[in-house]
């Protein structure tokens, strides 16, 4: 009779509560587990989405940048250097009558146009729009291979003549 009692007492006060506490454990670390996987797992797609970024920024062509370059110019010069850069109320950019050489090197262009254009609202376009419609020009006046690589650190090296 005692041993009866010391048994449903071992197994209401001692058993039940320790095998209840392991199998909550047991839950909460599997849920951390999972946690852990889909961080690690989301954290290793985006790296790969960066670089996939990266790798398009590096293959882009003076021709791929001037194509985005011409609708900007649409929007932003054409109305005074004319619709195919002949000039019009302002100074032709492309064609027999453009005088860009004086700029010496397209990284001499790129500064005077994102300092000085638009007239009416020098420097408002951001530097990837600048970059884009500056291939369009060297593109359109064959101061670049239209498919060489673009690479800004090298636009120094490119002499307008
Ligand atoms: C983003 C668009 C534009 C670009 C890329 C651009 C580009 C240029 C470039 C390269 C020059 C130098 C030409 C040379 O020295 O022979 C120039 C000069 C000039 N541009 Fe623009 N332009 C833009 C928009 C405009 C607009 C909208 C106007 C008029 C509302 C304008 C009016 C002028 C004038 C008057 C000059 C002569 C400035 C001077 O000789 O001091 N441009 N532009």
């Amino acid at each position: 009779m005692q041993k009866g009692v010391i048994r449903v007492f071992f197994l209401t006060a001692v058993l039940i509560p320790l095998l209840t506490l392991s199998a909550c454990n047991s839950t909460s670390s599997s849920t951390a587990l999972s946690q852990t996987t889909t961080a690690a797992t989301s954290s290793i797609i985006n790296s790969t989405v960066s670089t996939a970024t990266a790798s398009s920024t590096l293959a882009n062509t003076f021709n791929a940048m001037a194509t985005l370059g011409k609708t900007i110019y649409d929007k932003y010069g054409a109305s005074s250097h004319g619709q195919n850069g002949q000039g019009g109320s302002s100074p032709a950019l492309m064609g027999s009558h453009a005088t860009l050489t004086k700029y010496n090197t397209a990284q001499g262009l790129l500064t005077y146009i994102s300092t000085n254009m638009p007239l009416e609202a020098p420097g408002s376009l951001s530097h990837q729009d600048y970059l884009d419609i500056l291939c369009y020009l060297l593109v359109q006046n064959n101061y670049v291979p239209a498919d060489t690589v673009f690479n800004e650190s090298q636009l120094s090296n490119i002499t307008l003549k």
